[in-house]
């Protein structure tokens, strides 16, 4: 029963030199990126990850619950997530922090319930001495073309499986471009119970929830 992602999920966007302007929520959300990493710049399956949580509030009812995002980047989808109402942890690589908190702070300041957090978190095998799994207990873990070209995508299936309870939510969105996207999706489905939340073309957002 996937959606169809009808081209809406491609924002009416304002841009000036340095910084966009995108529109979620009803709200008008000021991001500004910088070139010196892969997590400072917008990526595709943000930009559909927003526009499928802000159409698809039924379904996906992001009120008061706990969500972690892996590989925020910019922070746009942290910062729609926390506009839906929930309590967010953002995270990603410490040298994409200070873009990403100051992205986050800019447009969630006064305009949502739960504030925000900002956390570095690098994907890996061993979180347990750093992120007790105990201690850590989400509704949503959500994730955007954080599978691309890189060599740590086992330890970022590691790390979705980790955060994973009984109960959370893994929401992975990506655009479909090389094999090794088609390879993660298959250890994806043998970690989670998944199915196609939405597609359009090569951009999916699958969802996936624990086995045991
Ligand atoms: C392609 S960008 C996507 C950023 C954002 N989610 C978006 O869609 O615009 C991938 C993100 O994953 C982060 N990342 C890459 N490798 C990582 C690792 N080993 N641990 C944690 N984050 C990582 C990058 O810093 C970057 O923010």
């Amino acid at each position: 029963n996937a959606r169809h992602l009808s081209p809406a999920w491609r924002p009416s966007i304002i841009s000036s030199l340095d910084k966009d302007i995108y529109h979620y929520v009803g709200q008008d959300i000021v991001i500004y990126e910088s070139i010196d990493s892969y997590g400072a710049v917008m990526w595709p399956a943000a930009l559909a990850l927003c526009a499928f949580l802000d159409n698809n509030r039924d379904e996906v009812d992001l009120q008061g619950k706990e969500v972690l995002e892996l590989g925020a980047g910019t922070g746009l989808v942290a910062i729609v997530a926390s506009l839906l109402g929930a309590s967010v942890t953002a995270t990603d690589l410490p040298e994409v922090l200070s873009n990403l908190r100051a992205n986050v702070r800019r447009n969630t300041q006064q305009r949502c319930r739960h504030t925000p957090q900002v956390a570095a978190l690098c994907w890996s095998y061993d979180l347990e001495s750093t992120h007790p799994r105990s201690h850590h207990r989400y509704d949503y873990i959500l994730a955007a073309d954080v599978v691309y070209h890189h060599d740590f995508l086992d330890e970022l299936l590691a790390t979705m499986k980790h955060f994973c309870h009984p109960g959370t939510t893994v929401i992975w969105a990506n655009k479909f471009r090389m094999e090794s996207d088609f390879t993660f999706c298959e250890k994806f489905k043998k970690a989670f119970h998944t199915s196609l939340l939405a597609e359009d073309g090569d951009m999916k957002i699958l969802m996936g929830t624990c086995r045991q």
